[in-house]
């Protein structure tokens, strides 16, 4: 693929995920997260570090499944993670956490367009998806603000309903390293 993930836009940063911040995950998880991501229950570390693990490997061998913390720039401490994951079927698969303390700041929002951005350069020909649980108001709005619009759904194996959020190519929002659209 040859693009590389990590990019600023000034306020925050995405960067390939590294398996001492499995730790960051186990630690900064709430309830949100584990309903949302239908953990079942809270992720202890040894899984954490298990799929941190593959995470990381599939990064470095393949380039593929490029799960990002989102750092602050300032402070340089990872306040989430997202993941824009290229799916057999050709979409990219878009997903995003923001630890609790730094919700309604418009984190996800301005990861969303670097991950945007990054998929741009390394997926060009495959649109974005966003899979969202229809009361989940904020990771709506979070999609929508990339341009995405409902196009289906899906029942998931844990009985939840998904919105499918697609992005198509022509429409995707690509930010400048300046950082605004
Ligand atoms: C969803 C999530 C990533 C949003 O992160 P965030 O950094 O707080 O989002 P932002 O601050 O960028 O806000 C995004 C939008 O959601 C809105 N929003 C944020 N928190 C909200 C809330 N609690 N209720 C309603 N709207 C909310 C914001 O106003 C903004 O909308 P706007 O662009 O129309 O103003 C975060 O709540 C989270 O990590 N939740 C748990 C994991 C999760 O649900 N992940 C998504 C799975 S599909």
């Amino acid at each position: 693929m040859g693009a590389h993930l990590g990019r600023s836009d000034g306020v925050l940063a995405i960067r390939p995920i590294s398996v001492l911040e499995a730790v960051a995950i186990v630690d900064a998880q709430d309830a949100q997260m584990v309903r949302r991501f239908g953990w079942g229950a809270p992720l202890t570390l040894p899984a954490s570090q298990v799929v941190v693990r593959r995470w990381v490997r599939s990064w470095q061998s393949l380039g593929l499944e490029p799960n990002s913390a989102i750092v602050d720039e300032v402070t340089g401490q990872m306040i989430g993670d997202c993941e824009a994951e290229l799916r057999g079927d050709g979409f990219v698969h878009v997903l995003y956490a923001v630890f609790a303390p730094w919700r309604g700041q418009g984190v996800a929002e301005r990861a969303v367009r670097l991950l945007a951005d990054y998929s741009a350069e390394a997926f060009p020909y495959c649109p974005l998806l966003f899979r969202v649980e229809r009361d989940n108001v904020a990771s709506l709005a979070v999609a929508r603000s990339v341009g995405a619009v409902v196009t289906g759904q899906e029942v998931v194996s844990d009985g939840r309903r998904l919105l499918h959020l697609m992005v198509a190519v022509d429409d995707r929002c690509r930010v400048g390293a300046a950082g605004e659209p």
